[in-house]
C-alpha cells in the first residue's frame, strides 16, 4: 500500500481532472483573478531588469551625466518597488483563495466519505484514506498556489524574454534557440529517470510508515505476544532500505546537478561566444549585449525550473486522481436529520425472503444461503450458532449495511431498497460485538445515540441500561473520559454504555450481538437485566451466547454455515436428537 499519492503521466484526462478540481475555487473567482493581476505585474516588473541593466551598462559606457545615471537607478528603484509590492499582495491573496478552496474541499471529501457504503472501507485501510485527508490534500494546496503561480510566471519570463531578445537581435536569439532546447531535452530525460528511483523511495517511506501505524494501532497486541524486538526487526529492515534508495538517489541527483550545470553553463558560453563575434562584426551593442545574456540567463533559469514544476504537476494529477476516486465512488443516500414520514414508521415485523449474500472482498464465498425467515413484530428472536455462522453478518443485513447479492429483505410490507436508507436506521439500534466508543466522556458515548437528549434522559438511559451504578460511583461521573476506544472501561461497562445508547434512541428494532467473552456472573445478570428492559414493546434480535436470553426467545433461529438449519422454542429444539442447537446447549451446560 502507498499512503503517498502517485505521479501520473500528464495526459489530457490527467489535466481535466484537475481543472475539476478547480472548479471547487468557483466561488473565490474574483479574488483569485486579482491575484493573477498580481501576478501578471510582479512578473512583468521583473522582465524589465535586464533591459534597464543594459541601459544602465550604456549610460555608463558613454559618458553620460550623472542625472542620467540617477533617473536609470530612480526607474530600477520604482520597479523594484512595484515588484515587491505586487509579490506581496499576489501571495496574500492566493493564499486566501486556496485555504477557502481546500477548506471546502477537505470538507466535501469528509461529507463525501462518511457517507460511502461499507464495501468501501472493506478495501482500504483508514492510514490510506486519512492520507487522502490529510497528505493529497495538503499537497493540491500547493498546486493551487506557488506552483500554478510560479507556471504562469514561467510562461510570462520565457515569452516574453523571447520577445525582448527578438527585438535586440534576432540573429543571436535563432542562435540561442537552437542550443537551449537540445540542453532542456536531455534535463528532461535524466530527470525522468530520477523520478523514477524516488517514487520507490516514496513507496517504501510508505510501507515504513504502515508498519508504525500498525505497531502502535496494535501495541497491546505486540507487548502480550512480546512482539517487541520482532516489530523493531521488521522496522529496522525498512528503515536502511529506505536509508539505501536515498543514498542511491542522492548520489543521481547530485550527477543530474552537475549535468545542469555543464549544460546550462556549456549553453551560455556558446551564446556569449555567438554574441561577441556579432559584436566585434559591430552588429550589436555593448549594452545590448549585456542584456541579452541577462535574458538568456533568465530563460535558461526558468526553462530548468520548468522541469521540477511538470515534476509536481505529475505528483498533482495522482493526488487528484487518489481525492477524486472517493468523489465518483457512489455513497448511500443519508439524509439529514428529519421528522419520520407517517409511511415510514415501522411496526417491526422482518422478513427474508431467499436471501444470500458475499461479502464484496470475497465473493466467491457465500456467507448467507437462501436464508427464508419471518420474524412479527415485538417478538424477541434468538439468533445461535457456531462461531463463522453468519450470524453477525444476517444482522449487518438488517441494517443494510451491505445489498443482499439475491433475495429480498422486507420490513413490515415495504422491500427495503424502496425505503430511505436513513428512516430505517433510525429506527434500528445495534449493539454490535465488538463495542466501540469514541475517546471522548461517557456523557458523549451515550448521546452518540441521540445527539440532542438532555442530561435526565441520557442518566434515565444509563439506569435503564444498568450502567448508572459505575458512572455514579466515579468521580468525574458522565464526564469520566473513556479513553481512545473505550479502553478504560471494562468490557461489561462498554456494554453496558453501548445498551444504554441504543435505548436512548428507542429503536423499534433492536438488535444485539452479544459478546462472547464472558461476564462475570453479576456483570452478567446486571447486562442481562437491561437487556429486558430494552426489549419490552420493540422487535428484537439477539445473537445469543447465553442461555438465559435464549430460553425467553419466542424462536430460536439456528444457523450454521450461511443456513437455517433449525427453528423452534428452547424446549422443541432440546427434543431433537442430534441437533444443532441441543448440542451447543449441552456443550455449554457441560461447562
Ligand atoms: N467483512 C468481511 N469480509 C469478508 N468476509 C467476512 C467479513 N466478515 C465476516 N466474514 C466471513 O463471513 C463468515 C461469517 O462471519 P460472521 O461474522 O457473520 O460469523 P458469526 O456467526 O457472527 O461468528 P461469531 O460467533 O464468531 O461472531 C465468516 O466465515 C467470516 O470469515
Ligand atoms: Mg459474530
Amino acid at each position: 500500500m502507498s499512503t503517498d499519492s502517485p505521479k501520473r503521466k500528464i495526459t489530457l484526462s490527467g489535466l481535466k481532472k484537475l481543472f475539476e478540481l478547480y472548479s471547487f475555487m468557483r466561488p473565490y473567482r474574483v479574488q483569485y483573478m486579482v491575484g493573477m493581476v498580481f501576478l501578471l505585474f510582479s512578473s512583468g516588473a521583473s522582465l524589465v531588469f535586464p533591459k534597464l541593466l543594459g541601459d544602465l551598462v550604456n549610460v555608463g559606457s558613454s559618458g553620460l551625466m550623472a542625472e542620467e545615471i540617477n533617473r536609470v537607478i530612480l526607474i530600477i528603484l520604482a520597479v523594484l518597488a512595484v515588484q515587491a509590492i505586487t509579490s506581496y499582495f499576489r501571495i496574500v491573496t492566493f493564499v486566501n483563495v486556496t485555504e477557502k478552496t481546500l477548506a471546502d474541499l477537505r470538507r466535501s471529501v469528509y461529507n463525501h466519505l462518511v457517507k460511502l457504503p461499507m464495501k468501501f472501507f472493506q478495501s482500504r485501510r483508514v492510514g490510506e484514506l486519512n492520507s487522502r485527508l490529510s497528505s493529497d490534500i495538503t499537497l493540491l494546496q500547493d498546486a493551487m498556489t506557488t506552483t500554478l503561480a510560479e507556471f504562469i510566471r514561467q510562461l510570462i519570463i520565457i515569452f516574453g524574454g523571447v520577445a525582448f531578445l527578438v527585438i535586440i537581435s534576432w540573429k543571436l536569439t535563432l542562435f540561442m534557440l537552437s542550443v537551449v532546447p537540445v540542453v532542456m531535452i536531455l534535463v528532461v530525460v535524466f530527470g525522468r529517470y530520477i523520478r523514477k528511483l524516488s517514487k520507490k523511495a516514496q513507496n517504501e517511506v510508505a510501507e515504513s510508515n504502515t508498519i508504525v501505524e500498525e505497531t502502535l494501532q496494535g501495541i497491546q497486541s505486540v507487548k502480550v505476544f512480546t512482539n517487541e524486538f520482532f516489530e523493531m526487526r521488521r522496522y529496522k529492515s525498512i528503515t536502511q532500505e529506505i536509508a539505501n534508495t536515498g543514498i542511491k538517489n542522492g548520489r543521481m541527483r547530485g550527477a543530474f546537478s552537475s549535468f545542469i550545470v555543464i549544460g546550462l553553463f556549456g549553453a551560455l558560453a556558446a551564446v556569449i561566444w555567438q554574441g561577441a563575434r556579432l559584436m566585434g562584426i559591430g552588429e550589436m551593442g555593448v549594452d545590448e549585449f549585456v542584456s541579452f545574456i541577462i535574458y538568456t540567463a533568465f530563460i535558461a533559469g526558468t526553462i530548468g525550473g520548468m522541469a521540477s514544476v511538470f515534476g509536481r504537476v505529475q505528483k498533482y494529477i495522482g493526488a487528484t486522481e487518489s481525492v477524486m476516486e472517493i468523489f465518483h465512488e457512489k455513497d448511500e443516500h443519508i439524509e439529514e436529520d428529519r421528522e419520520l414520514l407517517p409511511g415510514e414508521v415501522l411496526k417491526g415485523s422482518i422478513r427474508f425472503e431467499d436471501l444470500s449474500f458475499s461479502y464484496p472482498s470475497r465473493p466467491e464465498t457465500e456467507v448467507l444461503s437462501n436464508i427464508n425467515l419471518q420474524i412479527k413484530s415485538d417478538k424477541l428472536i434468538a439468533i445461535v450458532g457456531p462461531s463463522g455462522a453468519g450470524k453477525t453478518t444476517l444482522v449487518s443485513m438488517l441494517m443494510r449495511l451491505y445489498n443482499p447479492t439475491s433475495g429480498k429483505l422486507i420490513f413490515d410490507n415495504m422491500e427495503c431498497q424502496s425505503m430511505s436508507l436513513t428512516a430505517l436506521r433510525k429506527q434500528m439500534a445495534l449493539v454490535p460485538q465488538d463495542i466501540f466508543l469514541f475517546g471522548g466522556t461517557i456523557r458523549e458515548n451515550i448521546a452518540y445515540g441521540k445527539p440532542k437528549a438532555t442530561d435526565e434522559e441520557i442518566i434515565e438511559a444509563a439506569k435503564k441500561a444498568n450502567a448508572w451504578e459505575f458512572i455514579s460511583t466515579m468521580s468525574e461521573g458522565l464526564d469520566t473520559i473513556v479513553g481512545e476506544r473505550g479502553t478504560q472501561l471494562s468490557g461489561g461497562q462498554r456494554q453496558r454504555v453501548a445498551i444504554a445508547r441504543a435505548l436512548l434512541k428507542d429503536p423499534k428494532i433492536l438488535i444485539l450481538d452479544e459478546a462472547t467473552s464472558s461476564l462475570d456472573s453479576e456483570a452478567e445478570r446486571l447486562v442481562q437485566d437491561a437487556l429486558d428492559k430494552l426489549m419490552k414493546g420493540r422487535t428484537s434480535i439477539v445473537i445469543a451466547h447465553r442461555l438465559a436470553t435464549i430460553r425467553k426467545a419466542d424462536e430460536i433461529i439456528v444457523l450454521d454455515k450461511g443456513r437455517i438449519v433449525e427453528r423452534g422454542t428452547h424446549e422443541r429444539l432440546m427434543l431433537l436428537d442430534n441437533g444443532v442447537y441441543r448440542g451447543l446447549s449441552e456443550l455449554q451446560f457441560a461447562v
